[in-house]
């Protein structure tokens, strides 16, 4: 490795999923949902080096009200690291623009930070638990990545999954136009990275040289390979990510440790 800052990685940290309330004191399915995030930003907190930027993927408020995304807005002010936000299925896109714009809380789709460049996809459909990319969406993705120079490294950030996690009721509320992105993805060799929530779990897989990873939620977990709903007791979590200047990259899953009661026999969220 070089000693040089400019050869050193940058990084990132992606928190999805949070599920939060205007009102602290609710809970979903029986997990204060407020409670594990300030567990999951203590962690990151007392991790050093602090990241250099955080990506919230998506489902931010549960309730999607404004009062919550202010909340959210003053935890993130006072945690003082640039934050960047694209939303979820349980997500009010309008408040989410109106209140999530203050420093270091950006509402930013594209960003250049160290020899990487990031684009946030808005995936969200009114009123529909599934996702997709609109037309406008995918002109700009397209645009945005003929402008980046080839060995800039890049990075995807989204809601829903273009992939399947063999969980078949979530597959079902995937990204419906996987392949108009796809065929956008597969003409650009900068692209490195693409990154989802949605899936409240732990997943990675490769197509063509690309990397495609989910996060656990900071709330409560779905069961891996389920044929329907169903919780899982894991931890709640984070995903940390160096992002080194020629487009490798190391990531991990950190865990919070957190006592909470699921209501496991929840039949839906
Ligand atoms: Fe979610």
């Amino acid at each position: 490795m070089g000693k040089t800052r400019k050869t050193s990685p940058l990084l990132v940290a992606q928190i999805s999923d949070l599920h939060l309330f205007a009102d602290d004191r609710r809970d979903l399915l029986g997990w204060n949902t407020w409670e594990s995030l300030e567990k999951t930003l203590q962690q990151l907190e007392s991790s050093s080096p602090h990241p250099d930027l955080i990506l919230l993927t998506g489902d931010l408020a549960q309730d999607e009200s404004e009062a919550a995304y202010l909340k959210i807005l003053q935890r993130f002010v006072t945690l003082g690291i640039p934050t960047y936000w694209l939303p979820g299925n349980h997500d009010r896109v309008s408040a989410m623009e109106r209140v999530l714009d203050r420093p270091p809380v950006f509402t930013d789709k594209t960003i250049d930070k160290g020899n990487w460049k990031f684009l946030l996809l808005n995936t969200h459909v009114p009123g529909e638990v599934y996702g997709a990319l609109s037309e406008e969406s995918l002109e700009w993705l397209d645009a945005e990545l003929s402008q980046v120079p080839v060995d800039r490294p890049t990075l995807i950030a989204m809601h829903h999954p273009p992939f399947w996690v063999d969980s078949p009721w979530l597959d079902r509320s995937g990204l419906q136009n996987t392949e108009a992105f796809l065929s956008i993805v597969d003409r650009y060799s900068q692209v490195q990275l693409v990154l989802v929530g949605h899936v409240h779990q732990e997943f990675e897989c490769v197509r063509q040289d690309v990397t495609y990873l989910s996060t656990p939620s900071t709330c409560i977990q779905f069961m891996p390979k389920s044929s329907n709903f169903a919780l899982d007791d894991a931890q709640p979590g984070f995903r940390l990510l160096h992002l080194h200047p020629d487009g490798r990259f190391d990531t991990v899953v950190e865990r919070v440790c957190f006592d909470q009661q699921l209501n496991l026999a929840a039949q839906g969220y």
